[in-house]
């Protein structure tokens, strides 16, 4: 009786993943002939890596690394396809990472740590919804700084956060000033004060609320310029107290339901906001919106706006979706940009959401 049910599931499950991938034919010519033919993927996937290596610049000192990346690119040929039949509203294939394991992949471009939150993270309070608009974007009002790049460093936290306070600190004063990351990843090193075991650390992880709260306690963050990025952790703390640009007043926590964060997002700039980032290492394009997808969050991004209707390929119901900052660069995903669907947390993205305010100018 149970194996029965779970055979129709599978069966189920199955013809949705066979009928979608369908659709995925219709689309770009580039991406169907990365993810959509068994024969044309290991036939040629040799084809596949010289293309995705000099598009990327990228070569191997040793032969033995060269055939062990290409024995990788191929597990994530792979992968991208299980992704595309899986979100069949997104474009999956290579990627700058595909050269990458998901475990090295994890360590080096994710690096949200294990969440529990710190002691001044208020909850936000419930807001009005019922004049929220339908489409929304912090791009179009300016709050929003170019798309920047951790690097090879587990430092997506301090971007998120800094994203933030970017967002925040134009809304109090008018100025859109671009923040140092480098000072989180070197400075900041506050711990959870329900589990002292986990802090801040650079570039191995760390989480945006505990980098409120040490703005907070230090006074704030320096300009980008004054204190660049360098992508590792190895150096000490150069913060100086004289160069802050941008101070947080206070953070919150806000709640899990969608609504509530659309106001919140309208209310207070760009938010900060966990995800699972599985279907990312794959994504080229469109709005994921997986079957599947862990809600085990492990990667900080920037929550920038909403749209009620997104690009999907035809035969689709369009997508109500989030536009999410990544910092990965602008030759990731749509000009540096995710776009996941709206509705059922998926891959946890409503579960770790958090508002900043700044400082205003005038109490400066
Ligand atoms: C900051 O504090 C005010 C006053 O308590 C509160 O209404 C607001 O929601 C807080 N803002 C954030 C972003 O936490």
């Amino acid at each position: 009786m149970e194996l029965r049910l779970v055979f129709l599931l599978s069966l189920l499950l199955f013809s949705i993943a066979t009928v979608r991938s369908a659709d995925v034919d219709e689309s770009d010519a580039l991406i169907r002939q990365v993810v959509s033919d068994d024969d044309d993927l290991l036939l040629n996937a040799d084809h596949h890596f010289a293309a995705f290596l000099s598009r990327f610049g990228k070569s191997y000192a040793a032969p033995e690394e060269h055939a062990y990346r290409l024995s990788v690119f191929k597990a994530n040929l792979r992968r991208a396809r299980r992704h595309q039949r899986l979100d069949p509203s997104a474009v999956h294939g290579v990627t700058q990472f595909s050269d990458l394991t998901e475990e090295e992949f994890e360590r080096s471009y994710l690096g949200l740590r294990p969440v529990t939150l710190p002691a001044d993270a208020h909850k936000a309070p419930i807001l009005p919804t019922n004049d929220l608009p339908t489409d929304f974007d912090w791009r179009d009002h300016g709050a929003v700084t170019p798309v920047k790049n951790q690097g090879s460093c587990g430092s997506c936290w301090s971007f998120s956060a800094a994203a933030a306070l970017e967002g925040a600190n134009y809304l109090s004063t008018g100025k859109l000033v671009s923040l140092s990351e480098q000072q989180l990843v070197d400075c900041d090193h506050e711990c959870d004060s329900s589990d002292p075991g986990s802090c801040d650390s650079g570039c191995n992880g760390g989480l945006m609320t505990s980098a409120f709260e040490y703005t907070l306690k230090a006074g704030g963050l320096e300009r980008e310029e004054d204190y660049p990025y360098t992508g590792t952790d190895r150096g000490t703390c150069k913060f100086d107290k004289s160069k802050i640009v941008a101070s947080v007043a206070n953070f919150s926590v806000v709640s899990i339901d969608e609504d509530q964060i659309s106001a919140n997002l309208v209310k207070y700039g760009p938010l900060a906001v966990g995800i699972n980032a599985a279907y990312m290492q794959t994504y080229i394009g469109g709005v994921s919106c997986p079957y599947i997808c862990s809600k085990r969050l492990d990667h900080g991004v920037l929550l920038v706006g909403y749209g009620a209707s997104g690009y999907a390929p035809i035969r689709f119901k369009e997508k109500p979706f989030w536009i999410i900052k990544n910092s990965w660069g602008e030759h990731w995903g749509e000009n540096g940009y995710y776009k996941i669907c709206k509705g059922r947390n998926v891959c946890g993205v409503d579960s770790m959401v958090s508002a900043v305010a700044a400082v205003g100018s005038s109490s400066q």
